[in-house]
């Protein structure tokens, strides 16, 4: 049976940093996602990967998305295919691929696959104006002969343009045997896979398979090679959108992610980042600016420099200019979501509308209910947060502070500036602050006695 080996156990070293390289964000995933997203795609969904340093944040962020086989210490990619090999067991091919290139799309690994099915082991290679950091692909007459590592290769072979792209098929069997066999006789001290290939073709023909788009197996060694793979990533994202359907005002400026799901006639504007596994309706308006992530968008809907996060918004909404929808929220069809405003974990029913600098979290809003502003749901009372609800078409004044728990009724009323402590009844007007004394002529009282002074 065909399984897939991904090698994340490197130490990473020209990152220097403290969070293991395949976790580091590619258009804002990390790298590994997109490698066990290509993987899927490919029909290889839960791979072997194999970990190092830093490996209990790599298996937490990845648990039930792959299954882990752990490399201590990391003495090279041929050390651990080794330790792949081990925990796998079994025969059949295996196709390894690397935790740092997180570009190869899911097409082209099945096209790698089905030309390389029946024969035996065989590897990707690219064509490329600057092979610097790659493995040089050495030929005679034509023939694969092996594969020699920058740091190992002579001026001559450093000047080969024609490079290891990090995508291989194995025949288990015949890796096995061969895996023993490598040494750390070269610069890096380390157990190369690529000498396997070296080996191998010293008894039968390698498959090369010549890859048409380079970019696909960019790796990212050092932060350049990371702010890189974001680039090509976004540029291949956008153009996918606007081959589907989808207006990108200012595609320079604008961040897709590559899990976003987006329908037909929707508008970006300049700025706008979408990101996560958000899904954005027909017709709707993404505005400058905007941060969307890991949001369910109706359709038809305005979403103008504001953020929204973890949440489900209806159809026909409009939200901001300068909106923050924290986790959590539910926001129905024809809501009217204005400036300053901030949710968090809160539902809001259809055709509600909640203008300016209002506060609603933990909140349970019906439909039809007006929020003033500077409305305040105040659910946390420095211990624990208390849920608010609000009944269908519920009026709350300007500058009301709701204290959570509290209950507001069906078609009740909160004056301005009250401050709710106490189940509002249906239909009732709650008036809860300071009746208004006015002091007359105290104005020129006290500007009469400046003048004595
Ligand atoms: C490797 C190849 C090179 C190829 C390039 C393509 C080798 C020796 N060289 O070089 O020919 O052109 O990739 O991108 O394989 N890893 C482990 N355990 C280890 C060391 C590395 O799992 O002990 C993993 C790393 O996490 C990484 C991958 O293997 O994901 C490649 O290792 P890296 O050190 O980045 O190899 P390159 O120098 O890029
Ligand atoms: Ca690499």
């Amino acid at each position: 049976m065909l399984e897939a080996v991904v090698l994340a156990a490197g130490e990473g070293k020209r990152m220097q940093s403290a969070l293991p390289k395949v976790l580091h964000p590619v258009l804002e995933e990390p790298m590994l996602a997109h490698v066990l997203r290509a993987l899927t795609g490919a029909g290889l969904a839960r791979p072997l990967v194999v970990v190092g340093p830093g490996a209990e944040a790599v298996e937490e962020a990845f648990s039930g998305q792959a299954v882990f086989a752990r490399q201590d210490p990391p003495r090279g990619t041929g050390d651990a295919l080794r330790v792949a090999l081990d925990h796998l067991g079994g025969d059949g091919p295996l196709l390894v691929i690397q935790g740092d290139t997180p570009l190869w799309r899911p097409e082209t690994l099945r096209a790698f696959l089905a030309d390389m099915a029946g024969k035996g082991s065989g590897l990707a290679s690219a064509e490329v104006e600057d092979p610097r950091g790659y493995g040089r692909i050495l030929r005679q007459d034509g023939r694969f002969l092996g594969i020699v590592e920058e740091r190992d290769a002579k001026p001559g072979q450093r000047r080969i343009r024609e490079v290891n792209a990090g995508l291989y098929v194995l025949d288990r069997a015949r890796a096995r045997s061969l895996v023993t066999r490598l040494s750390t006789a070269n610069a890096q001290g380390e157990f190369y896979l690529t000498d396997l290939f070296g080996l191998l073709a010293k008894g039968e023909p390698v498959e090369v398979w010549r890859l048409a788009d380079p970019a696909e197996m960019h790796g990212v060694n050092d932060r350049r090679q990371l702010a890189a793979a974001s680039a090509i990533l976004r540029q291949r994202v956008v153009e996918y959108w606007l081959d589907h359907a989808v207006s990108i005002c200012d595609p320079a400026t604008t961040w897709i992610g590559a899990a976003v799901e987006m329908e037909a006639d929707v508008v970006v504007d300049p700025g706008a980042r979408i990101l996560g596994h958000s899904r954005i309706g027909r017709a709707s308006r993404i505005g400058p600016m905007s941060e969307v992530t890991d949001a369910v968008i109706g359709h038809s809907c305005r979403i103008h420099s504001s953020v929204v996060e973890s949440s489900t918004v209806g159809d026909r909404v409009t939200i901001g200019p300068l909106a923050h929808l924290r986790a959590g929220c539910v926001v129905g069809d024809d809501v009217e979501i204005g400036n300053y405003a901030e949710l968090k974990n809160t539902r809001i029913g259809p055709g509600s509308k909640a203008h300016h600098h209002c506060y609603l979290g933990d909140a349970e809003i019906g439909s039809g209910v007006n929020i003033g502003a500077g409305a305040i749901t105040v659910n946390y009372d420095g211990r624990a947060k208390h849920r608010t609800l609000i009944g269908d078409g519920a009026f709350i004044g300007c500058n009301a502070n709701l204290i959570a728990p509290v209950t507001i009724g069906a078609h009740a009323y909160v004056a301005a500036g009250s401050t709710v402590t106490q189940t509002v009844p249906a239909s009732a007007l709650a008036v809860a602050r300071e009746r208004q004394r006015n002091i007359e002529g105290w104005a020129d009282r006290r500007s009469g006695s400046r003048k004595e002074e």
